[in-house]
């Protein structure tokens, strides 16, 4: 039995977990949930958004599964998600994007997985504004360090799961440097494994490329915000948030989530769909070796998502987040 960190985390978070705690049972997974929050239901509890303890369970047992957490709106609240991914250098997010029967979507055989760096760019923190002036200054600070491993990490992956080919998407015809040093951490990168090709795309084609021609990527990989806008625009293309997962992964520790919010306007009334969730703790079962655990579960929702009444209501089905939970332990 492995002790994995779960962070249930706000809104529809709770509900959506429970759905995922059912089934992993069910499957007789050997991990034992060692259950930790954050967020805004922690801040309101203990006045704090990220307590000590979850710190100290996720320093103990190297791997989480979170829920989607509310961040406060309004000053000196920073995303509990960057600073998770920052304290703990997950510097690779990656959030695979594929078309499934029974998902409805414009698109055929999209399978690609994105890389997105996690922990510089514009998400650095280096802001600053100059009232007086009425200026704002974003610093995007882009490192040579993070951008080969973040390209390192996508190699690697197209290199182990046999994906012929890894794209680059940047900006370098504007942003000369911070654009040159992704591009050079590729042409150094790819020395290391020969059997992977790759190319390189200006971020505003690939986004026309990928809404005309999506099965022609296999693996893609950029800096931060553009990996952010990326991401949600691949989700699109395979049905939406609530279908695909994602994984923070750094050197030594992982963090899988949901790739979507809190949604705080169904929360509580069984709507949710457990779905990018499950998905996201399916990842962490392949990420711990545990394969065929998590192509048993896979092979039970995709029969499930074949049958829109055992669906919840995103997926055109009537079923309640429990209810979409039980048909697929019964598919299993
Ligand atoms: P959202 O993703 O929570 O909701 C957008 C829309 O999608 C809503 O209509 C919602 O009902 C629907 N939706 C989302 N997940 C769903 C699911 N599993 N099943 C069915 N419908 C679903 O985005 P929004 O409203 O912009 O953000 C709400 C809160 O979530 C904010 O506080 C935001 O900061 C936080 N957030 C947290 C994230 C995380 O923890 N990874 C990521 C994005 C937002």
């Amino acid at each position: 039995m492995t002790t994995v960190t779960l962070i249930p985390g706000d809104g529809i978070g709770p509900e959506i977990t429970e759905a995922v705690k059912a089934i992993f049972a069910a499957a007789e997974v050997p991990i034992t949930w060692e259950e930790e929050n954050a967020g805004q239901t922690t801040f309101d509890a203990k006045g704090e958004l990220i307590p000590q303890s979850l710190i100290d369970s996720l320093e103990r047992n190297r791997i989480a599964l979170k829920g989607p957490i509310t961040t406060p709106v309004g000053k000196g609240f920073k995303s509990i998600n960057v600073q998770l991914r920052q304290k703990f250098d997950l510097y690779s997010n990656v959030r695979p994007a594929k078309t499934t029967a029974g998902v409805k979507t414009r698109f055929e055989n999209v399978d690609l997985v994105l890389f997105r760096e996690n922990t510089e760019g514009l998400y650095s923190g280096l802001e600053m504004y100059d009232e007086r002036l009425g200026i704002s200054d974003s610093v995007a600070r882009v490192t040579v360090e993070g951008c080969h491993k973040i390209v390192r990490a996508a190699f690697q992956y197209a290199a182990t799961h046999k994906r012929p080919k890894v794209t680059v998407a940047h900006k370098a015809n504007i942003l000369k440097s911070a654009g040159r040093l992704i591009l050079e951490a590729a042409a150094n990168v790819s020395k290391e494994f020969p059997e992977v090709q790759w190319d390189e795309k200006i971020i505003d084609n690939m986004c026309m490329q990928l809404v005309s021609k999506p099965e022609q990527f296999e693996v893609i990989v950029t800096t931060n915000l553009f990996g952010d806008i990326l991401s949600d625009l691949c989700a699109g293309l395979v049905g939406g948030l609530g279908v695909v997962s994602g994984a923070n992964i750094g050197d030594d520790m992982a963090i899988f989530e949901a790739v979507h919010g809190s949604a705080p306007d169904i929360a509580g009334q069984g709507l949710a769909n457990p779905t990018a969730l499950l998905r996201s703790g399916l990842m962490m079962l392949q990420h711990m070796g545990l394969h065929e655990h998590a192509d048993r579960i896979e092979n039970a929702l995709e029969i499930t998502l074949l049958d829109k009444s055992c669906c919840t209501r995103d997926l055109g089905g009537t079923a309640s987040t429990s209810e979409f939970a039980q048909h697929i332990i019964s598919n299993l």
